[in-house]
């Protein structure tokens, strides 16, 4: 993967730096309150902040062409990572209020209630029904810079864990890697899902195009594997999406097949109908019902990485159906036209 184009001062600062080999370097100037986003604040653009902190994490999955591995652990970017985690730990709370703690049996029960409660718009409705093909190759060119990855920022979590939740969560990531079978592993299943629309299905081809919503949602799943403090979080994120997967999944499979989209394209989301109705179970009651109990005291952060991810598929929606409602692209205006519709 190519680094992107910058965003802004500070990913011009960072990719800079990331062009040369690994050596110190210190942060880049900022007032007080640095990367902050509330009125008045001396801050790097959100694009900016969301844009470096994907790339600070990339670093530890497959990097970028032209910038040397032993960034991973160089200690300046690391420092630089802390303050943009600092920063986005504050995105992340303005915008998603804490659930209260239930106790440790209420825990699948409480996740449920939180998933029901949910009501923000609903993308796969529209993506069923009404979306033209450039809208769902939007989509699809949105999801990617997860899907690519599939599974495995939860994977993290694996060796942080012991006993019966360890055990569900390989159950679950087991399934995302296509059980010891490449050709059904979700992220190869996804690629066939982007050539079927004549999209590039290399790994982060389209990092340039995406805004720093649908980075975020890779920058929290990130932020809650790579940190133990936050495994509660991480597993209640998984949660989230299990069981918010199904039902929308068979929508995207609906409307892609009213546009056109053969089987093999289809197939991403067919599979996910079944997986994810069998997840959703292994993951609310063997996998945060079975960590609660041994962790009375991070009830509330398993529901707390479950109402991030909702907040943020809330944003995400939004995102996507105000700029169709407007007839602009959902992508970063720069080259979006002439690259993917
Ligand atoms: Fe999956
Ligand atoms: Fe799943």
């Amino acid at each position: 993967m190519q680094l992107p184009a910058p965003r802004g001062p500070l990913t011009e600062r960072l990719f800079a730096e990331l062009a040369r080999p690994p050596h110190a370097f210190g942060p880049p100037p900022a007032g007080p309150g640095p990367y902050g986003d509330r009125p008045g604040d001396p801050c790097f653009g959100e694009e900016d902040a969301q844009l470096a902190l994907f790339v600070c994490y990339e670093l530890h999955y497959q990097g970028f062409d032209g910038v040397d591995d032993r960034w991973e652990w160089n200690p300046s970017l690391l420092a630089l990572r802390e303050r943009l985690e600092t920063w986005f730990e504050g995105w992340l709370a303005r915008r998603v209020p804490r659930p209260p703690a239930p106790p440790s049996r209420e825990v699948p029960r409480a996740l449920a209630a939180l998933v029901a409660a949910d009501d923000g718009p609903s993308l796969s409705a529209y993506l069923r029904s009404r979306a033209d093909t450039a809208q769902f190759r939007e989509f699809v060119v949105h999801r990617s810079i997860y899907q690519l990855k599939e599974a495995d920022p939860h994977t993290w979590g694996i060796p942080r864990l012991l006993g019966r939740p360890k055990a569900a969560l390989v159950e679950i990531q087991s399934d995302e890697y296509g059980g010891g079978r490449p050709e059904r592993m979700h992220a190869e299943l996804f690629r066939a899902t982007m050539r079927g629309l004549g999209l590039d299905d290399s790994y982060g081809a389209y990092l340039g195009l995406v805004p720093g919503v649908t980075l975020a949602i890779s920058n929290v799943m990130s932020l809650f594997g790579l940190h133990r403090r936050r495994r509660g979080a991480l597993l209640g994120h998984l949660a989230a999406f299990e069981m918010t997967s199904s039902l929308p999944n068979h929508r995207y499979s609906q409307g892609l097949r009213r546009l056109g989209g053969d089987a093999g394209a289809r197939r991403y989301f067919h599979e996910h109908v079944q997986a994810d109705a069998v997840h959703e179970q292994i993951a609310a009651h063997d996998m945060c019902g079975a960590f609660a109990a041994e962790h009375p005291g991070l009830t509330g952060d398993v529901l707390y990485g479950a109402a991030c991810a909702l907040t943020l598929d809330r944003l995400f929606a939004e995102h996507l159906l105000g700029r169709w409602r407007e007839g602009r692209t959902s992508l970063r205006e720069t080259d979006a036209e002439v690259t993917v519709r």
